[in-house]
Order: structure tokens, then sequence, then C-alpha cells
């Protein structure tokens, strides 16, 4: 095993099998040595910095189905709600008076918010804010569609793949979605020019360290910019709501074998992370992640963005939660920064 990540912290490639003997035998000193050289690369990069996004849940209505999420259209306990075009911005308004410099939209695929409308959106905050990254998180569209949002001045996607086994993905969506048009998303996105983010749960229903393997090597493979895992937690409204939860260690472990495959990545510390574990957020930093993304929606809709049972920080003010942040991210000995953060290759 030392020998495996010996390999990953030398640039060289694992193949799948590698990846699952890494997955497989892994023991808790194994993790702490990975861990340390996971921090390591990190700060080679990006010093002790963690940097900071604002984050607008803007919407939770959402035409897909997923079995694993609270926002899927067969779930009728959802209370649904959409933010007007008015109230995004003053949650960047507010967002950028606090600090931030990166403001991730975030929404289901509703199809009240047309490609045209977020279009708009994206050109009013790039105009209000020139001096911000702004990321989008909005699903599965056609490439002229993404083309569009990116001529509008937006930098960044999050589109996480979910999982690389297409027998798996069918286990977690219906039919009417396939991982051959979640792949088709991310290859446009990355030619059209932003900066992307992929990822996946770790602990989702059937998952198994093989799949993990394959996550993996698409990843290696795919050179994101940025990686978002965090574990599967059940949401009681939906068909996995009594499958048990992914393990915050297997979550870390993933975090410093991602990190060193990759050290530029930009590499969050997820809600999810925190909201399985109180110190969750913080032993992924110390894992070698390097990004939180609190809460900038109005209070009135937090606790309505329900992916997921128990989230935190739905009853926190953004500026509550940016001091909390603050201190746990001290806690650890790293630096929470407010700037851009900028992929390493992708600055000036
Ligand atoms: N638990 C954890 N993460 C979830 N997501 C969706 N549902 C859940 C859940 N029950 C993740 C998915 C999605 C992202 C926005 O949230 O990976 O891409
Ligand atoms: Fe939100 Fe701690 S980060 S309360």
């Amino acid at each position: 095993m030392i020998r495996l990540i010996e390999k990953l912290e030398n640039g060289q490639r694992l193949c799948e099998r590698e990846f699952q003997q890494l997955i497989e035998n892994r023991t808790p000193e194994l993790a702490a040595l990975l861990a340390e050289k996971a921090v390591g690369a990190r700060n080679g990069v990006y010093g002790h910095r963690v940097f900071l996004r604002g984050l607008v849940e803007f919407t939770n209505y959402c035409k897909n189905d997923c079995y694993y999420c609270g926002l899927r259209c067969s779930n009728w306990a959802a209370q649904r709600y959409r933010l007007t075009e008015a109230e995004i911005l003053e949650c960047c308004r507010e967002g950028h008076r606090l600090g931030f410099r990166t403001f991730v939209l975030q929404g289901g695929e509703d199809p009240l918010y047309t490609p045209q409308r977020i279009r708009d959106l994206v050109y009013k905050i790039k105009k209000e804010f020139p001096d911000c990254a702004l990321t989008l998180s909005v699903g599965e569209h056609p490439r002229e569609v993404y083309q569009s949002w990116f001529d509008a001045g937006a930098d960044r996607y999050l589109l996480r793949h979910e999982t690389a086994d297409p027998a798996h993905y069918q286990m977690l969506h219906p039919h009417a979605m396939s991982l051959e048009n979640r792949m088709r998303c991310l290859t446009d996105l990355k030619e059209i020019g932003y900066q992307v983010g992929c990822g996946f749960m770790v602990g989702s229903p059937g998952q198994t360290g093989a799949h993990i393997a394959r996550d993996l090597c698409f990843i290696q493979e795919f050179q994101p910019h940025m990686v978002g895992i965090g574990p599967f937690i059940p949401q009681k409204d939906t068909p996995f709501g009594g499958e048990p939860a992914g393990t915050l260690e297997l979550t870390v472990y993933l975090l410093s074998i991602i990190r060193l495959m990759l050290p530029e990545v930009l590499l969050p510390a997820t809600t999810a992370l925190g909201t399985i574990h109180p110190r969750g957020r913080e032993q992924g930093i110390a894992a070698g992640a390097n990004v939180c993304m609190p809460n900038l929606s109005p209070l009135s809709v937090r606790k309505k963005y329900a992916i997921y049972d128990n989230k935190i920080c739905t009853g926190d003010e953004a500026a509550e939660c940016i001091q909390c942040l603050r201190r746990r991210i001290e806690s650890v000995g790293c630096e929470m920064v407010t700037d851009r953060g900028d992929h390493a290759q992708m600055k000036g």
C-alpha cells in the first residue's frame, strides 16, 4: 500500500485495481500517512489557505427524480421555493459585504428558471460584481446553453458525475437520466472553458470499493478543477430514506487520495461532511480539503433546501457561519481567505 501512496505522490497514475486495493486495504495508519502527504501537497500549492465560496440555493424545484435526493420531483413533502432575481442579487450583495469574492448559484433543474433567465442573472451578477467569480450548479443542459452562460460571464460549473459506473448510475437514477449524458455535459463544460467540478457521494446505496475505484480513475482521467465529495445522507422522504449514511472515515480517506492525485484541485470540505460529524469539515481540511461553502441563502428558505436530513447551518446567519468557520479552519492550523481562489493553473 505504501508503494501505491508513493506512486500517487510522484504523480504516477494508478489503475482501477490499484485504487481498489488502496480503498479496500485501508487502515488508520495508512489514512494518517495519506492525510499527512495530502496536506503537504495542498500546502505546496495553496499554502494553508482555505477558500470560501458563498452558496446561494436559489430554487429547490427540480424536474429530475434521483432516488437519493430530497429535491426529487416525486417528493411531495418538500416545500418548494424559488428566489426572485432581486432576492438572489441581494444575497450576493450581502455576501460581497461579508467579503466573499466567489458566488455559487445552485439549484434543482427548475423548468421555470429557463436558460434565458439564468443567463440574465449571470450577466447582472457579473456586471455588479466584476471582481467576483461566478459558479453555476444547475444540472444537465445542452451545450449551447452552457455556452450562453459562459458568454454571459459564468466562470465555473459544478456537476457531480455521482458515479462513474453505468450500472450503479442506473441504481441511483430513473431511466430518464443516463451516465452518458452526464459525461457529455462534463466534457462540454470543460471544452467551453469553465473551471469544472465533478464528484460523487461516498457510501451511496449499492456503492462498492470497485465503484469508487472507477470514480477515482475517471477523476484522474478527466482532470477536473474541483472535486465535490461528501457522504451520502438519507433523506426520509426518498426511496433511500432507510439506507445507512456514508462514513466520515472513508470520506476523509478519499479526500486525501484525491488531493495527492491532483495537488492543485479545489476540494471542498462539504456541508454533508459537517452534518455527519460535528468536526467533519475540520477533519476534511486536515485530510487535504481547501474550500468551504457557507450558505448565503435567506434564512426563510434554508431548511427547505433539504437534499438530505439534519443539514447543518440552516438556522445561522451567513455572518455567524463565517465566524464559526474561521474558528474551525484555524483550529486545524489553516487560514480562511475570501478572495476568488482560482485553480492554481487558471489565475490572472
Ligand atoms: N446525501 C448526500 N448528498 C446528496 N446529494 C444529493 N442527495 C444527497 C444525499 N441524500 C448530492 C449529490 C448532488 C449534490 C448537489 O448533492 O451528489 O450532486
Ligand atoms: Fe454555519 Fe458553523 S458554519 S454555524
